[in-house]
């Protein structure tokens, strides 16, 4: 089997369930998607399940889905499902899995996704669980990474915000492990990484710096900057200590030279300033643009199993 058919039939719950060969595959494969590839998933249905506010990661799959000719069922609001009148999530899973061939599900609860996939007898797709992962951003933003930079081996990736409750944050830096990457991690003191993720990461010898302001943070190719993840913390009172605590401006962004490439899973609220957008480096539209692409892209793997020579035959 090759590479590029590692996605087929498979849940994608947690960025490390796949190898470096997966993610490879799907990056190499994703550039045929980039344009009008035809209704390869006409008569396919996906479900959606959004039991979290979303913008980017529910209208891009379902843009993907429609652009390859095949259909969406689901809900943006958990409040309009039956979750509103006490239904499980199993329950729910066991029902809408006979309605489609596919389901993302976004929930707040980590370990959601994982749940669900062992109920499910149909590929789930986490979209999202908690501050836990977030499998497909880190396969768009690797793209992203890969096709501003021409490469993944040999980076130096910042990661500038919530560190704590990035679920973003949490899934790149488990994926960047497969490849030479350098990670250097810069945030208020109370948004630190978990301490689990970071003994992984120093394990391999991954960490550069870990510091509160960008100055310390050396020479850079990548910054990924977050959002405090407001809704994630247990006590207001902490999040309104933190809510200032960090901010990109341009000049600070200058200083990392042109060549610096900023990424952000958006959506934006102040931690990035306005006049960063002008920016060359600036790619955090394309990377929600790239989104779509690569979620045809997986889509297609996992949906059909097609690889580049079934795609052309
Ligand atoms: C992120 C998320 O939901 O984790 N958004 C996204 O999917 N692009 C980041 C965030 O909400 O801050």
């Amino acid at each position: 089997m090759s590479p590029a058919h590692g996605f087929r039939g498979r849940s994608v719950v947690s960025a490390d369930d796949f190898s470096k060969e997966d993610l490879v595959g799907l990056l190499d494969a994703s550039p045929f998607f980039e344009g009008d590839v035809g209704p390869r998933l006409r008569g396919k249905v996906l479900g959606t399940l959004f039991f979290e506010p979303s913008t980017r990661t529910r209208l891009s799959f379902e843009s993907a889905m429609h652009r390859l000719g095949g259909a969406v069922v689901g809900f943006a609001d958990a409040k309009m499902s039956s979750h509103a009148k006490g239904e499980s999530l199993a329950d729910t899973i066991r029902v809408v899995e006979s309605y489609c061939d596919a389901i993302v599900l976004r929930h707040p609860m980590e370990g959601a996704a994982r749940l669900a996939a062992e109920t499910a007898h149909v590929p789930v797709i986490n979209g999202g669980d908690g501050s836990n992962q977030h499998p497909t951003q880190t396969f768009l933003d690797l793209y992203t990474i890969r096709k501003s930079t021409r490469r993944l081996d040999g980076l130096h990736v910042g990661f500038f915000g919530d560190l704590r409750y990035s679920r973003t944050v949490h899934s790149l830096a488990k994926a960047l492990l497969h490849f030479d990457v350098k990670m250097t991690f810069v945030g208020p003191p109370m948004l630190r990484l978990p301490e689990e993720l970071r003994a992984t990461l120093a394990e391999h010898g991954r960490i550069g710096v870990e510091a509160e302001s960008l100055e310390a943070a050396g020479d850079l190719d990548v910054l990924y900057v977050t959002r405090i993840q407001k809704e994630r913390f247990p006590d207001p009172a902490d999040y309104e200590k933190v809510k200032h605590g960090y901010r990109l401006d341009r000049a600070t962004a200058e200083r990392f030279g042109p060549d610096l490439k900023i990424l952000h899973p958006l959506p934006r609220v102040t931690e990035v300033d306005p006049d960063v957008d002008a920016l060359p480096g600036a790619l955090y539209f394309e990377q929600a643009k790239n989104g779509v692409t690569v979620r045809k892209a997986l889509l297609s793997m996992i949906l059909t199993g097609d690889g580049p020579e079934g795609w052309h035959g």
